[in-house]
């Protein structure tokens, strides 16, 4: 799309109605490479350009919240080398970008088992969310050993845990309350969630909080995912109608 087009296409965002939470499945790394005759990690290494790309562009549209699914609770099963050179790629990401993110006053989060993850990325994870945490941007919540039904487990646990310790009662129990138990306990439903890469699935993600998410779905894989794919789907999702059941 040339940039006449793009910004055609960006002049249709009603600025007053931005999505406050945007989520995106960032899906087709693995296709993209293939396409090209490449190891799947080069596909992985243009999916974090996007990453950076996206992250701008959100920030400049004043999203206030950008989740994006990074590994799944799943992706474990992954071949060992793939695993790792994701992993590096992260602590790249955030060793290379960490100051720029800081500087343009976004606040790193993460959602997820970190615990489970190499001890040089829960470092570098750390350092990111430590050095970020009076930032008062946009907050970029990546989902790392994430998985939607682990979350819903973990919760559950905790919920037990301070019943039994007296800190809850039983009959405080709603779904706001179960709400504060989640990884994204400080942070809003998703207004909106993306998935690329032609696949029509949350592969795990987020299953308590989409209850009333705006869901689009792009065959663009995600090394491929541009601005203007973010501008189609957010004009898209200022066209709906959103009843959360009511008339
Ligand atoms: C998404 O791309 C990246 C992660 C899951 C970490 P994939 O690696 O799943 O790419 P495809 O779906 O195989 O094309
Ligand atoms: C979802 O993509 C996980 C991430 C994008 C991190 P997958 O590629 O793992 O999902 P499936 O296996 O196609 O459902
Ligand atoms: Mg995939």
């Amino acid at each position: 799309m040339n940039t006449d087009k793009i910004l055609q296409l960006k002049k249709k965002i009603d600025l007053n109605r931005i999505p406050k939470h945007v989520a995106i499945i960032m899906d087709g790394n693995g296709r993209w490479a293939k396409e090209r005759f490449l190891p799947r990690t080069s596909g992985h290494q243009e999916g974090v350009k996007r990453v950076v790309d996206i992250v701008e562009v959100a920030t400049k549209l004043n999203i206030k919240y950008l989740s994006l699914y990074a590994f799944s609770t799943e992706n474990w099963k992954r071949p060992k080398n793939e695993i790792e050179s994701l992993m590096k790629l992260l602590v790249q990401y955030l060793r290379e970008k960490l100051d720029k993110i800081y500087k343009n006053n976004i606040k790193i989060q993460t959602m997820g088992d970190l615990s489970k993850l190499p001890i040089i990325v829960r470092k570098e994870v750390e350092k990111a969310i430590k050095k970020t945490i009076n930032n008062s941007g946009m907050v970029l919540n990546i989902a790392l050993n994430y998985g939607g039904r682990d979350e819903i487990i973990c919760g559950i646990k905790k919920i037990l845990e301070d019943v039994r310790l007296g800190k809850l009662k039983e009959e405080d129990i709603d779904g706001e309350m179960f709400s504060n138990y989640l990884y994204t306990q400080n942070m809003p439903d998703p207004d909106l969630l993306i998935r690329p890469s032609g696949e029509l699935r949350l592969s795990n993600f987020m299953l308590y909080q989409v209850a009333y998410t705006e869901f689009w779905f792009s065959d663009v894989y995600w090394p491929d995912f541009k601005e203007e794919h973010l501008y189609e789907a957010i004009i898209d999702y200022q066209k709906r109608k959103r009843r959360f059941g009511g008339i």
